[in-house]
Order: structure tokens, then C-alpha cells, then sequence
């Protein structure tokens, strides 16, 4: 790879958060068990039979993950082990083969350097955005796995997932839709949970909001998680909580936000369930987290038909959160030191 390859012209720093395509993907295919070797290929499409599993029955799951660039030049990855064990959870859990951290990694790695020029430079506050899919791509009718799989890697840059770069902060509207039972597919990056999605959002933007907070589905009280990040939430300088709940997706950026409270930043931390109603008036500061929003607090909340502006003031962007946020996207651009060993290089 001649890493001296000419970055695209686009305006970087007006990216939103969309699909844009770039040179190369990587595919990967499975048939009866066994991984072929996988390539880069260079069609945005994919041939799939009218029969397969992940059409008619979701057979799929995916990953969300991205790249940056330090100042230096190098191309980091955030802790993407993690990515390659949330999506062999998912593979397992519906009945799909496990993708070896080997051939995981291969292609991420490679999709990304194949797609150099498409990689935001340092400064520009984008990113580029890293899907891995495993898909159920065989012919089937029946309710059953299917026997051929594959794996793609396609990356495109990206900007902020919500409108303004920074600390933006947004609006949640609880759900009246559920989005995962307790005991479903709501921990694993699966496609079955997020098309039940759309309408909450929806809905939740008609109110006025960002995106739809989903409460927990056996009895409504407890958070579980918005429409596509977990939540962290301050009750104080000095105490971070987050819900706990077998129904939400394991954010890698909510553990990560975590763990530089507890060490970093020397506060308490808990992970535990946590009552909307009976708690929202103890809560300094609220945020969405994720791969995508990066951080977003939350500002205000829609639930029992009214507004309630988190801490009395409809403005969470407060200390605690700024901290957060600068802690977690300097270890992510390789600016701040990297103790835990979380970033990745990927080699040009
Ligand atoms: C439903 C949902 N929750 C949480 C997250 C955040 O997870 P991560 O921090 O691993 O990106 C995502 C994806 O970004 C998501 O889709």
C-alpha cells in the first residue's frame, strides 16, 4: 500500500453521518462451516437469493467501529477486540458461524487501508466509519439456518452522527414501544432489533426529540438504552451510573467512559437499574454514548406527556461530561496516553 496515495477532496469537516462509497470492501464467504480466505472487492453490492435466512428471518448481525487519524499519520482503531467478541456472540446466538478474530481483523485492517484515501486527516473532526456484516446469504424457505455466510467490510467517512460536532446535546422521548424483551436479542448487534426501531424514532422525533429512550420492557421503569447509543448518567461530580439490564447492547464506548471514570477520573461508578421516574431528579448530568454519538448529553427527556429538562436546566453539557468526552476522543486520536493499551494501528 503506498500510503502516500492522495486523500479524496471532500469537505471533511461538513461530513453528516452518511453513507458515502468508497474504493473497496472486504468478503469473506462460509459454506458448510468452512471460511474461504476472503478478498477486497470493489462492488458496493451484493448477490443474494431471494431464499435467504437474513432476508426473510434476520439471519445477520453486524458491528459499528471506526478510524482515526492521529496527528502523526497513524490510523487507529479503538479496542476492536471487542467488536470481533460482540459479533462472535451474535453469530452464536443465532445460530451463525463465529468469525476467527484472525479473519476479523484481516478485514477491517484491510478494508481500511485499501480505502486510504477516504480517511479523514487529522483535525478535520470526521471519521471513517468501519461496518463488518455476517450475513445468512443461502437459498432457504423453512425457519432454519442458512449453510452459506458472508462476512463484508465496507468503511465510509463520517462526520457526527447528531447535527453539530462536539458536545451536542440532544433531546430523548421514552418510547411506548418496546425495543427487546429481557430475555431476547436486545445485547447483541443483531438487524431484528433495530427495524422495530424506526417507527420509535419517529415517533419520538415528531415530539420533538433527538431519538426514542426505551425503558425496560417488563415493567416500564427502567432505562434501558436509546434508539442507538447506551446512556451514563452523573449524579454528581464524583458518581457515574449506568443502567444494568440484560436487554441493552454492551457498549464498547459505555465501558470504555466507565473505566476512565474509575481510573482517570477517580469516581464511583455503578452499574445498576435505574428508575427513571424515582431518580430523574438526582440526576447532574445525562448522556447518550456510542461508537457513533461518541457522547451526547441529553438535555432533556419526554416521558408521562411533558418535557423534563435534566437537572432543572435543559443543559447537561456540564463538567463531568465535558471530562468524559475529552478524556475518551483524546485516547481515540491519539493524543492522550493510551494506558490501557486500547488503540489499535493499522499498519500502511
Ligand atoms: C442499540 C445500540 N446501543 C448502543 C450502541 C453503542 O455501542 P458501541 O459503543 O459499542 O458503539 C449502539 C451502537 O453504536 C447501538 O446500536
Amino acid at each position: 500500500m503506498d500510503a502516500k496515495v492522495e486523500k479524496k477532496s471532500l469537505n471533511w469537516a461538513d461530513l453528516g453521518f452518511q453513507y458515502h462509497k468508497t474504493d473497496y470492501r472486504f468478503s469473506a464467504v462460509n459454506v458448510d462451516g468452512v471460511w474461504n480466505e476472503g478478498e477486497l472487492i470493489s462492488s458496493p453490492t451484493l448477490e443474494v437469493h431471494e431464499g435467504a435466512p437474513t432476508l426473510h428471518y434476520a439471519q445477520q448481525c453486524f458491528e459499528g467501529m471506526k478510524a482515526q487519524t492521529a496527528e502523526d499519520g497513524r490510523i487507529l482503531l479503538f479496542r476492536p477486540d471487542l467488536n470481533s467478541v460482540r459479533m462472535n456472540e451474535a453469530a452464536s446466538r443465532l445460530l451463525m458461524p463465529e468469525v476467527p478474530r484472525e479473519l476479523f481483523m484481516r478485514g477491517v485492517e484491510e478494508a481500511v487501508r485499501a480505502n486510504y484515501a477516504w480517511i479523514p486527516p487529522y483535525g478535520s473532526g470526521a471519521s471513517l466509519y468501519i461496518r463488518p456484516m455476517l450475513i445468512g446469504v443461502g437459498e432457504n424457505l423453512g425457519l432454519k439456518p442458512a449453510k452459506r455466510f458472508e462476512f463484508r467490510v465496507f468503511v465510509s467517512p463520517v462526520g457526527p452522527y447528531y447535527k453539530q460536532a462536539g458536545l451536542a446535546v440532544i433531546s430523548l422521548a421514552v418510547s411506548e414501544l418496546d425495543r427487546a424483551a429481557p430475555r431476547g436479542t436486545g445485547s447483541y448487534k443483531v438487524g431484528a432489533n433495530y427495524a422495530g426501531g424506526l417507527l420509535a424514532t419517529l415517533k419520538a422525533q415528531e415530539l420533538g426529540a433527538t431519538e426514542a429512550l426505551y425503558l425496560d420492557a417488563r415493567e416500564g421503569r427502567f432505562i434501558d438504552e436509546a434508539g442507538s447509543a447506551n446512556i451514563i448518567i452523573a449524579q454528581d461530580d464524583n458518581t457515574l451510573i449506568t443502567p444494568k439490564s440484560s436487554a441493552i447492547l454492551p457498549s464498547i464506548t459505555r465501558r470504555s467512559l466507565m473505566e476512565i471514570a474509575a481510573t482517570t477520573l477517580k469516581m464511583k461508578t455503578e452499574e445498576r437499574p435505574i428508575d427513571l421516574r424515582d431518580e430523574f431528579a438526582s440526576f447532574r448530568e445525562m448522556a447518550a454514548c456510542g461508537t457513533a454519538a461518541v457522547l451526547s448529553p441529553v438535555g432533556r427527556v419526554w416521558f408521562d406527556n411533558a418535557w423534563h429538562d435534566v437537572n432543572g436546566n435543559g443543559d447537561s453539557s456540564g463538567p463531568v461530561m465535558q471530562k468524559l468526552y475529552d478524556e475518551l476522543i483524546g485516547i481515540q486520536r491519539g493524543e492522550k496516553p493510551d494506558p490501557l493499551s486500547w488503540l489499535h494501528e493499522v499498519e500502511l
